[in-house]
């Protein structure tokens, strides 16, 4: 179990000190106090720290077979997309990553550094999520990437091959980016939860769909393997698209609020 910071010092009387607080457990009949030092110990991490970490993480997943798996299961539509994009080199966009301190983004971090070594994504790596703070700024220029100053809340036009990089976003994030892809569908490639998923679960009539644009996209997916830490890639594919969008139900919708979209 991870140190929490406090400490057990005690059964019966409970005295306040200068130094930490103390808190009694529900019924134990235990006290215990937080030390001065677990308080330190809990500073925010410094940007070395971080990179160093997701390091090791890169390390660590370019061994393991999930990585083999999907490299083998992308190898196809990224040679197809390489090959539309011609002499054009390919953005990356990362969009709603997370905070670099925290350990499921770093993994999802590492593995967008390592998929853009593999596949030789050559043109720049944007990203940005609203809790960026300084010290994930600083660790994402570290890793050659450019932040992104302004909330886009998706709405990004490219006109250059780009692969959208959105583990586990809302929605309405990934709405956003098919409609204003939409004439030019086959120039992008996202890599996000499964589209195939939503019709089901956002439950709505086609008509008044939360996320139109989402249901409407002609995409083919490829889904991901199992990866020891269940809830860092789960229910995430590779969509590709070969055609323009069409025509599109409800094409006004998808403004409505999304709780995981700021
Ligand atoms: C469900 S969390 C996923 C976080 C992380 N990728 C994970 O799987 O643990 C959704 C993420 O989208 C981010 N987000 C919300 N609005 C956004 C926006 N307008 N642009 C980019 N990211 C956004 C949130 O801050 C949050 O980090």
């Amino acid at each position: 179990m991870e140190d929490d910071g406090f400490k057990l010092v005690s059964g019966g009387r409970r005295k306040k000190g200068p130094t930490g607080i103390t808190k009694k457990a529900s019924g134990s009949g235990f006290t215990y106090k937080q030390s001065a030092k677990a308080g330190m110990e809990r500073k925010e991490p410094s940007a070395e720290d971080v990179i160093q970490k997701i390091e090791e993480r890169k390390t660590a997943l370019a061994k393991c077979s999930f990585y083999s798996k999907v490299i083998e299961s992308l190898f196809k539509p990224m040679g197809t997309f390489r090959d539309r994009a011609g002499e054009k080199e390919i953005d990356v966009v990362c969009y709603g990553v997370g905070a670099l301190t925290a350990s499921n983004p770093q993994h999802q971090f590492a593995l967008i550094l390592l998929l853009r070594d593999q596949f030789k994504l050559a043109g720049e790596l944007h990203i940005f999520d609203p809790v960026m703070a300084k010290v994930d700024r600083a660790v994402a220029e570290h890793f050659q990437c450019v932040v992104i100053e302004k909330n886009e809340r998706g709405h990004r036009p490219v006109t250059t091959p780009t692969l959208f990089y959105m583990p586990h976003c809302g929605h309405t994030l990934y709405n956003a980016v098919l409609r204003s892809n939409w004439p030019h569908l086959p120039r992008i490639l996202i890599l996000g939860n499964s589209f195939a998923t939503y019709d089901t679960l956002l439950q709505g009539t086609r008509k008044d769909h939360p996320a139109p644009y989402v249901v409407a996209a002609p995409a083919q997916e490829v889904g991901f393997p199992k990866y020891e830490v269940q809830e860092v890639f789960n229910n995430m594919s590779l969509h590709t698209f070969e055609k323009p969008g069409g025509e599109v139900e409800g094409a006004g919708g998808g403004q409505e609020s999304d709780p995981e979209v700021v």
